[in-house]
């Protein structure tokens, strides 16, 4: 009986160890489970990088289910890098962490017009060309999601996404 507690605390504790924590930088929390490889796509990160980067796929969520998580050493998040996240990811949390303790958590947020963050579908639309023009994007719908191209007025939903950034 006894023992029976101490092992299943003795898993508990392996099991919070499995993704730890860091000292400084960000922790980028309730990733829709699925699109943790697409968050690392999102900030460049792929494979060759210098800090310590922790990924959590399938991970217990109190209000998810399951979610993906991401944790990044030395590394602060630009606003663009944020939008691109809210994409693929609308619950997800992003914590700043300095000498490991939360500094500051935001939810992502994503804007009505999404400026130069993916590309259009549309291998004809003119902001494929060489034309000086800059993606734009109308959030026509959040849930489920379809953004709508501002030039040619292709419509792109939540799959099309991963591939266009
Ligand atoms: N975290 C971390 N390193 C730290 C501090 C926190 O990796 N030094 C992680 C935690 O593991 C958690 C996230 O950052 O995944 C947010 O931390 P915290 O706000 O303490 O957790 P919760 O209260 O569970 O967050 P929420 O309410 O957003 O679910
Ligand atoms: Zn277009």
């Amino acid at each position: 009986m006894v023992y029976g507690i101490l092992k299943g605390l003795f898993n508990l504790s392996e099991t919070t160890l499995r993704v730890s924590k860091i000292k400084d930088g960000t922790v980028i929390d309730h990733i829709t489970a699925g699109h943790a490889l697409d968050v690392l796509k999102i900030l460049g990160i792929t494979g060759h990088v210098s800090g310590v980067v922790t990924v959590g796929m399938n991970v217990p969520s109190k209000t998810l289910g399951l979610k993906d998580m991401v944790k990044i050493e030395g590394r602060e998040l630009k606003s663009k890098e944020v939008d691109k996240i809210a994409l693929l990811a609308p619950h997800a949390s992003i914590n700043i962490i300095r000498n490991y303790k939360v500094v500051d958590k935001q939810r992502v947020r994503l804007p009505h017009i999404i400026r130069e963050a993916i590309k259009c579908a549309n291998p004809a639309c003119i902001s494929n060309s060489k034309e000086p023009v800059k993606s734009t994007f109308y959030v026509d719908s959040k849930e489920p999601l379809r953004l709508r191209c501002h030039y040619c007025g292709y419509i792109m939903e939540k799959q099309d996404i991963p591939k266009q950034f």
